[in-house]
């Protein structure tokens, strides 16, 4: 078991999921300046979510992300993040074998994260079964899984036939009932989204996945405009640091190219 260390306070969401009225909401940080700003912003938790691999590290999808590049940022976010939930993803094949799955949490919690989320459904059973034994809260993602992508050839919406749907809401129920914290629900068909809603204890954080989720959590980058290279339909751009950032160090430039006399 786990030592306890100084423990945030639990989020609402945790101590009383569906009761609360209001919904969740979380926001992907993967560095300190950024987990410092969002500190302060009212979210329930912050995400270092393995799509670092993508909007920080350049990589073309998910897959490529490894645990030293994890505790890396979720070090730097720990930093920053001193009031909100950290949530740190367990990267892909970190989680392989039941004995993986649990020395990487635990490798998580000490950079500082207060939960780990692992993609998949009731063939993860044993593993978060075994993290929860350690006193390690976790966090389940059903629906498009961002680390299968490559097996899948796309990216697509998920619960559309019967049998799939019976599937996620199936897994669904799995997590839930073994006691995990909350199911990130990624680019699950609306109606399904709902359903499972309704019929879990635990809340649904979307992503992609309707309004009737208990939550909802973007990609930082997707909301203050910072890839501007791609960004989901889902998520509402509401600022444009790129441009900023661009304007900023074109006026630099400006400023000091000037003829050498
Ligand atoms: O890695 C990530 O940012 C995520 C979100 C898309 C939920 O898993």
């Amino acid at each position: 078991m786990l030592e306890p260390t100084v423990l945030k306070t639990l989020p609402a969401f945790l101590r009383n999921p569906k009761a609360s009225g209001t919904k969740i909401v979380s926001l992907t940080a993967y560095d300190f300046p950024t987990a410092k700003l969002l500190d302060t912003c009212g979210l329930d938790f912050l995400l270092v979510g393995d799509s670092l691999g993508m909007v920080v590290l350049g990589y073309e999808d998910t897959t490529e992300v490894t645990m030293d590049e994890m505790l890396h940022h979720t070090r730097a976010v720990a930093r920053g993040a001193t009031q909100t939930w950290v949530v740190a993803d367990l990267p892909s094949r970190s989680y392989d074998t039941v004995a993986l799955a649990v020395e990487n949490s635990r490798r998580l919690v000490g950079a500082g994260a207060d939960a780990v989320k692992m993609e998949g459904g009731q063939e993860r059973a044993d593993a978060v079964k075994a993290i929860l034994a350690e006193g390690i809260a976790v966090v389940g993602h059903l629906g498009m899984l961002p680390q299968r992508v490559r097996i899948e050839g796309g990216y697509r919406i998920k619960g559309r036939t019967e049998l799939e749907a019976a599937r996620i809401m199936e897994d669904a129920l799995v997590l839930d009932a073994l006691g995990v914290s909350a199911i990130v629900l990624e680019l699950v068909e609306h109606s399904l989204a709902m359903k499972i809603s309704q019929r879990i204890n635990c809340p649904t954080i979307g992503i992609g996945s309707g309004p009737m989720c208990d939550g909802q959590i973007l990609v930082l980058h997707d909301v203050v405009g910072l890839f501007p290279w791609f960004r989901p339909r889902f998520a509402q751009k509401r600022a444009d640091i790129a441009a900023e950032i661009q304007r900023a160090a074109t006026a630099f430039v400006a400023s000091v190219k000037e003829p050498i006399l």
